[in-house]
């Protein structure tokens, strides 16, 4: 199975510029045209969050209208830039097949590893969380196949990074989920967004991992003084479960022209 993750597109309007600088239109376009010629395709792509800067109706439209040139199924959940009626307007149910009134979380099903989504946005704040609603909705999805290989999707990592985006933005409910995931050792990885470092560290007894965002990537201050980000080239993620049943990760850098030097020239 071939999983793409793009994570925290930030898109603007229709024609503009994220802070007025960085052209993540143009770098999502990039990525999607990237995975399109990617052979073997992959079974599906997952969107990680903040798919739009300030939440607004236009972006999230552009969001859908970008992504919908994908050639494999994609599913999206909110950011904390996201508003998570804006993206339900913007994306159809195949997209974003959450049934709960309130959270975006629903599984995916039908392939070697169960995906489970997992809402961990809070209205109007920066940080994560998971409440006791939705632990409770995950410990119900996780029993429901307790034996078969899960990946958790989301878009806070629950720990500490040495990050203001982790460390001071907070993550409600973190010592809740890490007890649930560790009493589920089928949980082999949490894909995560947020930080737009494509970081990896284990926790609760799995492997949390972010991917980078497709062009603003984060500036590292282990201070905790500074959040701000550097244009970068776009790149994705892919999560390869080998047949040896090793999920392993890739980041895809897209750079434009893409010239392979082959090893064996002269
Ligand atoms: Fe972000
Ligand atoms: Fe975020």
């Amino acid at each position: 199975m071939l999983i793409a993750q793009i994570s925290d597109t930030h898109l603007a309007g229709w024609g503009r510029r994220t802070f007025g600088v960085a052209p993540m239109g143009e770098n999502l376009a990039r990525c999607i045209r990237h995975i399109n010629r990617l052979d073997p395709q992959p079974d599906l792509v997952l969107v990680t969050g903040d798919l739009t800067n300030n939440a607004r109706p236009e972006e999230a439209e552009r969001a859908a209208s970008l992504l919908d040139a994908l050639r494999v199924p994609f599913y999206v959940i909110p950011g904390n830039h996201d508003d998570r009626a804006v993206l339900r307007a913007a994306f159809a149910a195949e997209h974003c097949p959450a049934e709960d009134e309130t959270f975006i979380h629903y599984t995916i099903e039908g392939y070697p590893l169960r995906l489970i989504a997992v809402d961990t946005t809070i209205p109007g704040a920066p940080g994560g969380e998971v409440c006791e609603k939705r632990a409770a909705w995950l410990e119900a999805a996780l029993e429901e196949a307790p034996r078969s290989p899960a990946v958790l999707f989301m878009h806070h990592p629950p720990l500490r990074m040495g990050l203001i985006e982790t460390d001071l933005d907070g993550f409600l409910g973190a010592s809740r989920l890490e007890s649930i995931v560790r009493a589920h050792p089928n949980v082999i990885r949490i894909l995560a967004g947020h930080i737009h470092l494509a970081s990896l560290a284990r926790w609760g007894g799995t492997v949390v991992s972010t991917a980078p965002s497709i062009g603003m990537r984060l500036y590292v201050d282990l201070t905790l003084k500074r959040s701000a980000y550097i244009l970068d080239v776009p790149a994705y993620q892919l999560h390869y479960w080998t047949p040896q049943e090793h999920l392993v990760t890739h980041t895809v850098r897209v750079q434009e022209p893409e010239i392979l030097h082959p090893f064996s020239a002269a």
